[in-house]
């Protein structure tokens, strides 16, 4: 049989990921990023982002053909995101993706964004495969699953407030480094001492969860009294030590899973993956107890269309159907499916 050559898109958020995947490598990953649109408003703003999902998608699927050098009537299946994300958003990739598919006389197929996430580090570690424990991190969910077969998700934590992004996003705003906040935190870190400040680390009960709108409140009251004091803010030290409370509770909770499941092998994916710091610790922790890390690279565990091409590839193999009839599904729950 020839290999499946999969054109995978990704519009759930604010990057416009588009990819062509052959027999389960990356052929082409070409993301069009939207930061600098929605910086000026301090975050994402959704209706401007379908907006510039639209504009660009076009050209970014003949980009990414080209790279690939794969002829559209070469492409066997298309993928796109399916939900979770905004609802406006991913219309655009869903329905561009479809009528792709209808006119190639392609398969299509529907990706859920955090079961693409999940899947990425396949790309670069060969030996990552259930049982596996993997923590998922992204602007707008953080959960730890259990995968014991390819394909069975069960959800085992996440937090109960704010997702590890968010609380990134929020706290980068906060010390004015901009949007997103996640990767000015990550760089300033580097300049500063991460035990400068020690910020409450919520432990719900639940050796799971997390928890992490408490963290905004605690850095608040903290930067409020030493400008009240008359002291300068040493904005590199709160922010390496704000990345240090985000990372300990994250390593933790996963660690926790790592040991109640008995997994060898413990896996990332999402945005905040990408965070040195984290994948630092993950390693240590991991050498520790002497199991398999699989952390994709940095810019496969930020949103692009490789992970969703790949996670559509695998959905057809183990025999999803190619539908039509399925609509996005902006509150999508991993595991549940249409
Ligand atoms: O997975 P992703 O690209 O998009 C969503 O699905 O949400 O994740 C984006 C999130 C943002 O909150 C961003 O601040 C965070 O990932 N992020 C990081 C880093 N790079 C991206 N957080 C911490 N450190 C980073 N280096
Ligand atoms: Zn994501």
């Amino acid at each position: 049989m020839a290999e499946p050559v999969i054109l995978g898109i990704e519009t759930s958020c604010d990057e416009t990921g588009l990819a062509v995947v052959v027999g389960g490598q990356i052929r082409s990953n070409v993301v069009g990023s939207q930061v600098e649109i929605h910086a000026r408003f301090g975050g994402v703003v959704p209706e401007v982002a379908a907006r510039a999902h639209v504009e660009s998608i076009k050209s970014l699927a003949h980009r990414a053909l080209a790279e690939a050098e794969v002829h559209p009537d070469d492409v066997t299946a298309v993928a796109a995101t399916q939900g979770p994300g905004l609802a406006g958003s991913l219309v655009v990739g869903y329905s561009f993706g479809k009528a792709m598919a209808w006119t190639l006389g392609a398969d299509f197929v529907g990706v859920d964004h955090m079961e693409g996430h999940l899947l990425a580090p396949m790309f670069q570690h060969e030996g990552y495969e259930p049982p596996a424990v993997v923590l998922l991190a992204s602007g707008g969910h953080s959960q730890i699953v259990h995968m014991p077969a390819w394909g069975t998700y069960n959800l085992m934590g996440g937090t109960i407030d704010d997702a590890a992004g968010e609380a990134f996003d929020k706290l980068g705003r906060y010390l004015g480094l901009g949007f997103p906040g996640g990767p000015a935190i990550d760089q300033l870190s580097s300049e500063g001492d991460r035990a400068a400040v020690q910020f409450p680390r919520a432990l719900p009960d639940s050796p799971f969860d997390f928890s992490f709108s408490g963290l905004k409140t605690s850095v608040v009251n903290w930067v409020r009294k030493s400008r009240d004091s008359g002291e300068d803010v040493p904005v590199a030290d709160v922010a390496a030590s704000v990345q240090e409370a985000i990372v300990d509770v994250l390593v933790a909770k996963t660690f926790n899973a790592v040991d109640e499941t008995g997994s060898r092998t413990v896996a990332g994916g999402g945005g905040v993956l990408a965070n040195r710091r984290l994948r630092d610790r993950m390693a240590e922790e991991a050498a520790k107890r002497n199991v398999q890390l699989a952390l994709p690279s940095p810019d496969l565990c930020t949103d692009n269309g490789a992970m969703i091409a790949l996670a559509g590839q695998l959905a057809l193999q183990w025999g999803r159907p190619s539908v039509w009839t399925g609509d996005i599904d902006a509150g999508k729950r991993l595991g549940h499916d249409h």
